[in-house]
């Protein structure tokens, strides 16, 4: 090390990461951090500026710099995991910074909503706002069409509990599907019929059974990379699911959380198709924004707008405000759209090197199935290959997966499978992860070969 900053910046390094200085506390002040370490002001500023870029700490005018609070969420700290089950961001793709000035400008900017309540339908300028955004994705809705919401997990609750102006109670579900659809679902104790989802999209003409026969409420679907499989419905399966829907009044609940990570500018969502106000469109924004502000939209038809309505005011009144604000100055501002484009291309890469290294790493007949982009792949393995052997073994050796048993309704015939994310996992991390489940795959076949032998001796 030349540098004197950087002198000071890797003894500041190690007291953040050893949590000498815990999460939260204040670093020394520049003149204090001068003294201490016997350098010039400037010296101490560029040390403070690069742990911040790095994250690790942030400043707060005219108070300090602090060390970022980073949550552990039950991971043993200091340990490097190799983690392919979280959904959520990383807090390295995440531009903290970037939050913390629209938050801090939030207060100041939107000061009167924060003392009073607000629409439950959300801010009328964030919505006016949403109106630019959801254009950009062909989806076109007036603000009056537009709801702010706490999550888009929020909205499929609601919409699995109002009445549909159809009178018809039964919810069909992709299969595998997202699992926090299946226990809100499960908890209101809502009938919920499955139709099997493979890589290649759903069998159209059953598709056209159930709407026919089975007083289907709504569709509920993940057309874009989904959510176990990472797979994504071509235009014509779209355009038909927006056909069928219209043909047997059944409501299509689109639920487009990755909508930001798309690649492909003619792929666009069934919403677009509709024309007889039959979609409703869900977008979340905790992929981009943090999923702890808790925002997404929906897009309604105008059937649905008032019960959506007072479903939402009797949930929680309204969406935080500071959080609408926040989502309004950040897609205002250009941010959002600069922030998701880097995310884009850095989980599109990480996407190419999980399928470049299973395709590379993998032992036979194991294989990764990937989609066209997004976050999720999945790894289908044979029926005798015990999950919870595997998914142990990883453990002990710092891998964490996760079953795709959840996303399945307790009645529906399931694939043995892992849900592999790459949202925590950069490509380095990729390679060497995939890599330990590759050997661990072998041992696990290799050691029931040898079962089998022991038991056809003994025979
Ligand atoms: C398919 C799908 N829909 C909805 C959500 C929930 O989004 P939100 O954080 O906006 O509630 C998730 C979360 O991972 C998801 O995977």
């Amino acid at each position: 090390m030349e540098n004197k900053y950087e002198i000071v910046k890797a003894l500041l390094k190690e007291q953040l990461l050893s949590s000498a200085i815990k999460p939260g506390e204040r670093l020394p002040s520049i003149r204090a951090a001068s003294e201490l370490w016997s350098c010039s002001k400037n010296t101490a500023i560029r040390a403070y500026q690069e742990l911040e870029k790095e994250h690790l700490i942030y400043s707060v005018p005219k108070s300090g710099y602090y060390a970022v609070l980073r949550s552990p969420q039950g991971k043993e700290q200091g340990e490097e995991w190799i983690d392919f089950s979280s959904a959520s961001p990383a807090a390295d793709v995440m531009p903290y910074k970037d939050f913390q000035h629209c938050l801090n400008r939030a207060i100041e900017l939107y000061e009167d909503h924060l003392f009073s309540y607000s629409d439950p339908q959300g801010f009328f300028t964030l919505r006016r706002a949403l109106e630019g955004h959801l254009a950009k994705s062909q989806v076109f809705a007036a603000p009056s069409q537009i709801c702010v919401v706490s999550g888009a997990q929020q909205a499929l609750h609601l919409l699995a509990s109002m009445p549909f102006p159809n009178g018809k109670s039964a919810v069909l579900v992709e299969q595998p599907t997202f699992s926090g659809m299946l226990r809100s679902l499960d908890l209101m104790g809502v009938t919920v019929l499955g139709i099997e989802r493979t890589m290649d999209g759903i069998d159209l003409d059953e598709l056209e059974r159930h709407f026919r026969n089975n007083h289907i409420k709504f569709f509920y679907t993940v057309p874009r990379f989904h959510n176990p499989l990472g797979a994504s419905y071509t235009t014509e399966q779209k355009k038909r699911i927006a056909k069928l829907a219209k043909q047997y009044d059944v409501y299509i609940l689109e639920d487009d959380y990755l909508a930001d990570m798309e690649t492909d500018g003619k792929a666009d969502p069934i919403y677009s198709y509709d024309d007889a106000g039959k979609a409703i469109y869900v977008k979340s924004f905790s992929k981009i924004m943090l999923p702890g502000l808790r925002l997404a939209t929906v897009v309604l038809p105008a059937s649905l707008m008032e019960t959506f309505r007072l479903f939402k005011a009797s949930s929680d009144s309204s969406t935080a405000a500071l959080s609408q604000a926040a989502l309004e100055l950040y897609l205002n501002c250009g941010m959002y759209d600069h922030h998701a484009s880097l995310v884009r291309e850095r989980y599109t890469m990480r996407m190419q090197k999980l399928a470049e290294c299973a395709e590379r790493l993998l032992p036979p007949p194991f294989h990764l199935r990937t989609g066209r982009g997004g976050i999720f792949s999945r790894l289908v393995l044979p029926q005798e290959i015990s999950l919870h052997d595997l998914i142990t073994a990883l453990h002990s050796q710092k891998v964490r997966v996760v079953s795709t048993e959840h996303n399945y309704l307790r009645t529906f015939p399931r694939e043995n499978g892992l849900r592999l994310s790459i949202i925590q996992t950069d490509p380095a991390k990729v390679e060497k992860g995939i890599g330990m489940i590759a050997d661990t795959l072998s041992e696990l076949q290799s050691s029931q070969t040898r079962g089998r032998h022991n038991i056809m001796n003994w025979i």
